[in-house]
C-alpha cells in the first residue's frame, strides 16, 4: 500500500512540473507579449490547480499511512520539511489564483506568471531536498 501511494506520488511529480511549466510559459508569453488574458489562460490556471491539489492529496494520503505505519516519522525530511515546502507552494498559488481573478484584465498574466514561478520555486526545492538533490 505505502509504495504503491509512493509510485503515484513520485509519478504525478511529472505531470505537476509539466503543468507549471507550461502554466509560467504561457503567462510569461502573456505578461511580456500582448498582456492579454483569455479562455485558454483561465483552462490553464485551472487545469494546473487541479493537477497541484491532486499531488497535494495522494501526499497528504501518503503521508497519513506512512505515519499509521511509522515509516515517515524516521525521517525529518520525509515527515516535515518537504510537506510544509509542499503546502506553502499550494497555500502561494490559490492565494495568487484568488488574485488573478480579482486582478483587471491587463493584470491578470503578469499575477499569474508571478504565482506560477514562485509556486514552481517553491515545489523545485521541495522535490530537491526530499531527492537528496539539495
Ligand atoms: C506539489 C506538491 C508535491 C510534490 C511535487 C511532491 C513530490 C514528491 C516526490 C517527487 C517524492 C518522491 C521522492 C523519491 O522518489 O525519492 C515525494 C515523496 C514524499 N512526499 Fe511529496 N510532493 C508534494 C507534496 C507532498 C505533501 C503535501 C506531502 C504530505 C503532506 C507529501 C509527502 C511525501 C512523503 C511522506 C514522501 C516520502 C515517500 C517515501 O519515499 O517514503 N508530499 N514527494
Amino acid at each position: 500500500m505505502y509504495n504503491f501511494l509512493t509510485m503515484a506520488h513520485s509519478g504525478w511529480r511529472y505531470l505537476a512540473l509539466l503543468a507549471l511549466v507550461i502554466a509560467v510559459v504561457k503567462y510569461l508569453m502573456g505578461w511580456l507579449g500582448n498582456g492579454g488574458w483569455g479562455k485558454l489562460d483561465r483552462q490553464i490556471g485551472l487545469i494546473t490547480g487541479i493537477v497541484m491539489d491532486i499531488q497535494l492529496l495522494l501526499g497528504l494520503i501518503l503521508w497519513a499511512v506512512g505515519a499509521g505505519m511509522g515509516i515517515v516519522g524516521a525521517n525529518i525530511t520525509r515527515t516535515v520539511e518537504h510537506p510544509v515546502w509542499m503546502l506553502i507552494a499550494i497555500v502561494v498559488m490559490h492565494v495568487g489564483q484568488a488574485r488573478v481573478k480579482k486582478a483587471d484584465d491587463g493584470n491578470k498574466a503578469k499575477t499569474a506568471a508571478i504565482t506560477f514561478i514562485v509556486t514552481g520555486l517553491l515545489v523545485a526545492v521541495g522535490v530537491a531536498r526530499i531527492t537528496g538533490v539539495m
